[in-house]
């Protein structure tokens, strides 16, 4: 098991097939899905020399917090069914390297138990509901549990179209429920014949008339950092500066919502652009080499975030394959840095990226 890919391979011989198909899929004809990697390899390095690289330091700074690398774990839905230890096993790996964990409002497991299972900071990803209650009673009981700030996931008023799901009619198996939904009454998907559970979950019950007005309303009752997740046009990165946002993850949800949308390291340079340092940057989608990593910290990011190489990991060997997923990117990371004349992450910068 030499990269992620490996784990790739590996873990889909292990995996129910609905769970698997769940996993990998993205929306529509998945033409985003597979551009998020196939963009990386369209961007070439221009790596620089002669510059001591015999100590490469891999931490970094995310906003006021020091973090030992640029990578943190992105929000996955129903871990449970890639491990018994689900969100359990990640968030414990997380403490091994430190690495921030984002906890999906969708977890198998309470986010109590994530919480208290790790050294690392937890920010707690948030779907919001057509239930305002609901809503707040899930940021209050996030913020008990010790999360550090709330994601609100902004790319998925509806759920993208998955077609495997739909033709699996995508259920939860029968051992796991929503832990973080029982309050609210929600411990399973509701069924539909001919859909995705999931999918009609997302239908009936999430907010889809949410707007910038509701962000504000958010951070001030949240009274915790706030990120929004799935921002890809360079407009909507300066409205969320205008709305007190702490920071954004460029991000289009792992190629799942809408389908031919721009590979999420093609919206970048815009979107750096527009920030101009006044808020963190978060990238996820397609981070599989440590080459990608730097591409994306070349480009503007602070940290860059993994979904689907995670789950990998969880299901070929749990809390230890996490691990290893972990630290696979991260030594990567060193290699490549030393090799384009990097020793520290402020080396990184722009002139990396050829054609740019
Ligand atoms: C996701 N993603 C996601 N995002 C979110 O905000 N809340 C969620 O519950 C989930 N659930 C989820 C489940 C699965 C199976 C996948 C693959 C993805 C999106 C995720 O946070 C992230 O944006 C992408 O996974 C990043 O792309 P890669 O690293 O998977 O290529
Ligand atoms: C997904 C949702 C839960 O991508 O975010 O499956």
């Amino acid at each position: 098991m030499l990269n992620i890919l490996d784990y790739e391979k590996a873990s889909q011989a292990l995996l129910e097939p609905s769970a698997s198909d769940y996993y990998k899929s993205g929306a529509m004809d998945e033409h985003t899905l597979a551009d998020n990697t196939d963009a990386f390899r369209r961007i070439k390095l221009l790596p620089r020399v002669l510059n001591d690289v015999s100590n490469v330091n891999i931490s970094t700074r995310l906003a006021t917090l020091t973090v030992d690398s640029p990578l943190i774990i992105s929000p996955t839905a129903f871990l449970g069914m890639a491990h018994p230890d689900g969100e359990l096993a990640v968030a414990r790996a997380a403490s091994a390297s430190n690495n921030i964990m984002i906890c999906s409002t969708m977890a198998n497991q309470p986010i109590e138990d994530v919480t208290t299972s790790t050294q690392s900071s937890v920010w707690f990803q948030l779907y919001v509901y057509k239930d305002k209650e609901a809503t707040l009673a899930l940021i209050e009981r996030a913020k008990n549990a010790g999360c550090k700030a709330i994601v609100i996931t902004v790319d998925a008023p509806f759920l993208g179209q998955r077609e495997q799901d739909v033709r699996n009619q995508f259920q939860l198996p029968d051992r796991l429920h929503m832990s973080n939904l029982h309050a609210l009454g929600h411990r399973k998907l509701p069924d539909k014949t001919g859909h995705s559970g999931l999918s009609h979950y997302f239908d009936e019950l999430i907010n889809k008339s949410l707007t910038w007005r509701d962000i504000r309303w958010i951070k001030e009752h949240a009274g915790l950092p706030i990120y929004l997740k799935g921002i890809l046009h360079p407009k909507d990165a300066q409205l969320a500066i205008e709305h007190g946002v702490d920071g954004i993850i460029v991000s289009n949800h792992g190629g799942r919502q809408l389908d031919t949308s721009v590979a999420s390291i093609d919206a970048l340079p815009a979107i750096s652009k527009a920030v101009n340092k006044q808020i963190p940057i978060i990238l996820d989608g397609g981070i599989r080499r440590g080459t990608d990593i730097l591409k994306a910290l070349a480009l503007g990011a602070q940290c860059v975030g993994i979904g689907r190489p995670v789950i990998w990991g969880l299901s070929h060997s749990g809390q230890q394959g996490v691990e290893d997923i972990l630290t696979i990117l991260q030594s990567e990371l060193k290699l490549v840095m030393a090799l384009a004349g990097c020793a520290s992450i402020s080396d990184i910068n722009a002139g990396l990226i050829a054609d740019l």
